[in-house]
């Protein structure tokens, strides 16, 4: 992870989005570097939310490994930089990391690539940084990480519209777009309206909505209980227009499991286990409906 490497010296404007002031660098040399390494990823998806704690991450770590399970090749970014708990969650606290030449390579947990800032800093200081510093790391995530050939980035955002999610917005260039998540209870509405809108304002798609904490399933029968008004999360997706991936019910086991290091789908069963694998189904169909109308466009635009 050397800042240095894009830099072109003298010439080059200092970059606003890498804010640490002593490196001048061109915009235009971190975007090759981006779009080069992101060139073997065939989907990436930002993982969003309105609200802290309402299970981004749980998401992020349970939809990666359903999908490494279906065998792709999944890699996971903890895009969370101030407060990274992807690698935990993965239970990877303190991997042997391998710099070269080449770029970082990312250790593997569970078949999961993942990059966390919690491997790069000290787990107990508080990660305390300024936008334009936080915004270099991600831009380093983006171009110095040597990920290979995956068929899906994951990218674990903290909560809210912040520097975060619009240097991934920024920097990679054919996001396949989005997921928020959200709870049930009719404030998560608002705050889930202000992640799509700013997804539509930076042309990303929308893949859907997630509703995590729906109901709360029983650990000893397994029975589904609604504890707040249920289809919250179908009034949401009409609300807001976009489509509902599905609906995961709380399951003390998925804390557990989050504490443990030991993701949940990787040893439960039960409903909330259901909803992740008819989730990740939802998500395949979805990226390869975008890849088939984005080809249709291609096509169209060379007929004429
Ligand atoms: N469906 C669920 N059932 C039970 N516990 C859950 C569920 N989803 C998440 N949790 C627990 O809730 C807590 C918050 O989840 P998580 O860290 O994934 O949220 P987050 O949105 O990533 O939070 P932050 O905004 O801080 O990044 C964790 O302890 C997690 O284990
Ligand atoms: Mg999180
Ligand atoms: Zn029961």
């Amino acid at each position: 992870m050397e800042k240095g490497e894009n830099t072109p010296g003298e010439q080059g404007e200092a970059c606003s989005a890498c804010g640490a002031g002593e490196a001048k660098h061109e915009p235009e040399a971190t975007f090759a570097a981006v779009r080069a390494r992101m060139k073997n990823v065939k989907h990436k998806i930002a993982i969003m939310s309105g609200k802290g704690g309402v299970g981004k991450t749980t998401v992020s770590v349970n939809l990666a490994l359903a999908l490494a399970n279906k065998g792709y090749k999944v890699g996971l970014l903890d895009a969370d930089v101030t407060a990274p708990n992807v690698a935990k969650m993965l239970g990877i606290a303190n991997p042997e990391l391998f710099a070269t030449p080449a770029g970082l390579f990312p250790p593997e947990a569970k078949g999961v690539k993942v990059i966390s800032m919690a491997f790069l800093a000290d787990e107990n200081q508080a990660i305390i940084w300024r936008g334009p510093v936080i915004m270099g790391v991600i831009e380093q995530f983006l171009s110095d990480i040597v990920w290979g050939e995956l068929d899906y980035l994951l990218i674990d955002l903290p909560p809210g519209t912040g520097d975060e999610a619009l240097s991934i917005m920024q920097l990679i260039p054919d996001l396949d777009g989005i997921i928020t998540v959200t709870t049930p209870q009719e404030v998560a509405v608002l705050d889930t309206r202000r992640s799509i809108d700013m997804a539509r304002v930076m042309r990303i798609p929308v893949i859907g909505v997630i509703e995590n904490m729906s109901g709360f399933a029983c650990p000893s029968c397994g029975e589904v209980t609604e504890i707040f008004r249920s289809g919250g999360g179908e009034k949401v997706a009409e609300e807001l227009g976009v489509p509902l991936l599905g609906s995961i019910p709380i399951d003390p086991r998925i804390a557990e499991a989050g504490d443990s290091g030991e993701p949940f789908i990787a040893t439960n069963e039960g409903a909330a286990k259901e909803a992740f694998e008819a989730i990740v189904e939802k998500v395949e169909e979805a990226v390869k409906k975008r890849a088939a109308e984005k080809e249709r466009e291609l096509s169209s635009l060379f007929k004429e």
